[in-house]
C-alpha cells in the first residue's frame, strides 16, 4: 500500500495537480489553520492575514458564531436544492438581510459564487428592460465566467484569447483620480469624465438600448479607486432620466467593508440592483442577485435557476456573519480602524516618496507604488519587492492594479488598534528594507 503523502510532498505535486490557469503567483503559502486576525503556516509561523481572504473574512477568519452556526446546520441538513425543497436557513437569511440592505431590496436570487451572482444581474437586467445593451466602467472586475469577463478590464489577461465575448457590453470612464483619464486635476474638473457616458449615448448605444449600467462604488482590482462622492449620485440620474437599471457590484465592498453595511449606504445612493458574495458566507460559497420585488416580478418562472445556490449550510454561516457584525460593532470599528490605517499610510506615504498616492474608505486602503522621480510611473517591483518583505516579518499583503503596483490593504473587520500598529510598523520596516 502507497503511504499517504505528507502536505510538503503534495505541496511539491501542487504544480501538476492545479491548473496553470489559476492565479497562484504570489505568495502560495501552505496554511495549517486559521484563527481570527491569523493564519499558520505548516511550520507554526503566524501571519496577520491584511487581506481577510481577499474581502471573504470580513468577521475574521472561522470565527467561533459562523463555526458552530455551520457545524448545527451540517448536521441538520447540508443540501437543499431551491424550488424542490426549502430550508429554515436561507429564509432566515433573506429576511434577515432586508433589514440590513438599503430599503426596497427585499428580493433575492441567491447562488454560489461573485461571478455567478453578476451573471444573474445582467440576465435579470436584459430579460426585465428587454433592452441588450451595458455599460460598464474602465478598469472594472467583475469576474471570470465569460459574461463577467466581458465586462471586467482591470488587466487584458482576464479576456485575451477568450474572444468574441458578451456583445453589447460598452465602457464608459471611471473617476480614477491619480491618474485622470482626461489628465484633469479633481478640484476643478468637475466630473468631466462623466462626458464619456453621452460621448457613449451619442456615437455608439442609444440610451434607450441600454438594459444596465454596472459598476463597482469602489473599484477593486482596479486598485481601491475611491470615486468622488459625486459619482454614483451622478449616475444614479443617468439610470433614472433613461430608464436603465443601475447595477452595484458589492461583491468585494459589502458586509462592512466601506464602514457600513455596503457601500450603497456609504455612498447614499441606492441601486435598482446589487450582486453581493465574498463575506457573506463567510468562506462558505454564496452570493446573491438583490432586487426590489417589483423588478424581480419581471423575472419570470424558470427563467433563472440553480442547483447549489442558497446552500443551507452557507445561509446558517450567513446569518451568524450579520449578527457578529451587529453584535461586535464591527461597522464602527471598521470606521475607526480603516481612519487610523489611512493616517498612518499617509504618514508612511510623507516619508517614502515610492508611494505615489493613498487612498481608502474603511478598511479598504490602497498604496499606489511609483518611480520615486516626482512624476507618477507604476512601479511594480517596489510593490512586489514590499509584499515580499512585509510577508517575510508576518505581514500578508496583496496587489491590484492595471500592472500590480498598488498594494491593497484590507484587513477583517475585528482588528484592533495593536494590530493595525503592527501592520504600519511592519510596512515602515519593509519600505525602509526596500531602499
Ligand atoms: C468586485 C468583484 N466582482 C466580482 C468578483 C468575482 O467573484 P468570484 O471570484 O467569487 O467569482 C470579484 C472577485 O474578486 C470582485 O472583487
Amino acid at each position: 500500500m502507497t503511504q499517504a503523502k505528507t502536505f510538503a510532498e503534495l505541496m511539491e505535486r501542487m504544480p501538476r495537480l492545479l491548473a496553470p490557469s489559476l492565479a497562484r503567483d504570489w505568495p502560495n503559502l501552505p496554511i495549517d489553520r486559521a484563527e481570527g486576525m491569523y493564519l499558520f503556516d505548516t511550520q507554526g509561523r503566524r501571519y496577520l492575514d491584511f487581506t481577510a481572504g481577499l474581502a471573504v473574512m470580513n468577521v475574521g477568519h472561522c470565527h467561533p458564531r459562523v463555526v458552530a452556526a455551520a457545524q448545527a446546520q451540517t448536521a441538520r441538513m447540508i443540501h437543499s436544492a431551491v424550488g424542490v425543497t426549502q430550508v429554515e436557513s436561507l429564509l432566515r437569511l433573506a429576511e434577515a438581510l432586508i433589514e440590513v440592505l438599503p430599503p426596497g431590496l427585499d428580493t433575492f436570487f441567491f447562488s454560489n459564487s461573485g461571478s455567478e451572482a453578476i451573471e444573474g444581474a445582467l440576465k435579470l437586467a436584459r430579460y426585465a428592460t428587454g433592452r441588450p445593451g451595458f455599460i460598464a466602467f474602465w478598469g472594472g472586475f467583475h469576474g471570470r465566467t465569460l459574461a463577467a469577463a466581458a465586462l471586467t478590464t482591470s488587466k487584458g489577461k482576464y479576456r485575451r484569447r477568450y474572444e468574441p465575448m458578451l456583445p453589447g457590453v460598452y465602457f464608459a470612464d471611471y473617476p480614477y483620480c491619480y491618474r485622470c483619464p482626461l489628465g484633469k486635476a479633481p478640484e476643478t474638473c468637475q466630473m468631466e469624465c462623466m462626458r464619456s457616458l453621452d460621448n457613449l449615448f451619442e456615437r455608439a448605444i442609444a440610451p434607450s438600448e441600454v438594459a444596465a449600467i454596472i459598476v463597482e462604488p469602489v473599484q477593486g482590482e482596479a486598485g481601491f479607486v475611491v470615486p468622488p462622492p459625486d459619482f454614483l449620485h451622478h449616475l444614479r440620474r443617468i439610470c433614472d432620466e433613461h430608464g436603465i437599471l443601475l447595477i452595484f457590484d458589492e461583491i468585494q465592498t459589502g458586509f462592512g467593508r466601506t464602514g457600513q453595511m455596503f457601500a450603497a449606504q456609504t455612498f447614499g445612493v441606492t441601486p435598482d440592483v446589487m450582486a453581493i458574495a465574498k463575506s457573506i458566507g463567510s468562506g462558505f460559497p454564496l452570493s446573491a442577485v438583490v432586487a426590489s420585488r417589483d423588478l424581480m416580478e419581471k423575472w419570470g418562472p424558470a427563467s433563472h435557476s440553480t442547483t447549489f445556490g442558497g446552500n443551507p449550510v452557507a445561509a446558517a454561516a450567513g446569518l451568524a456573519v450579520l449578527d457578529v457584525i451587529r453584535e461586535e460593532n464591527l461597522l464602527e470599528n471598521c470606521r475607526r480602524m480603516g481612519q487610523k490605517l489611512l493616517a498612518g499610510a499617509r504618514d508612511l506615504q510623507n516619508r517614502y516618496p515610492i508611494i505615489g498616492d493613498v487612498r481608502g474608505v474603511g478598511l479598504m486602503v490602497g498604496l499606489e507604488m511609483v518611480i520615486p522621480d516626482g512624476g507618477q510611473t507604476p512601479n511594480p517591483d517596489a510593490a512586489r519587492n514590499l509584499l515580499n518583505e512585509c510577508l517575510s516579518r508576518g505581514l500578508l499583503l496583496y496587489s491590484a492594479g492595471l500592472y500590480s503596483h498598488v498594494i491593497r490593504i484590507f484587513p477583517p473587520l475585528i482588528v484592533n488598534d495593536a494590530q493595525i500598529d503592527e501592520a504600519l510598523h511592519i510596512l515602515d520596516e519593509s519600505l525602509a528594507a526596500c531602499g
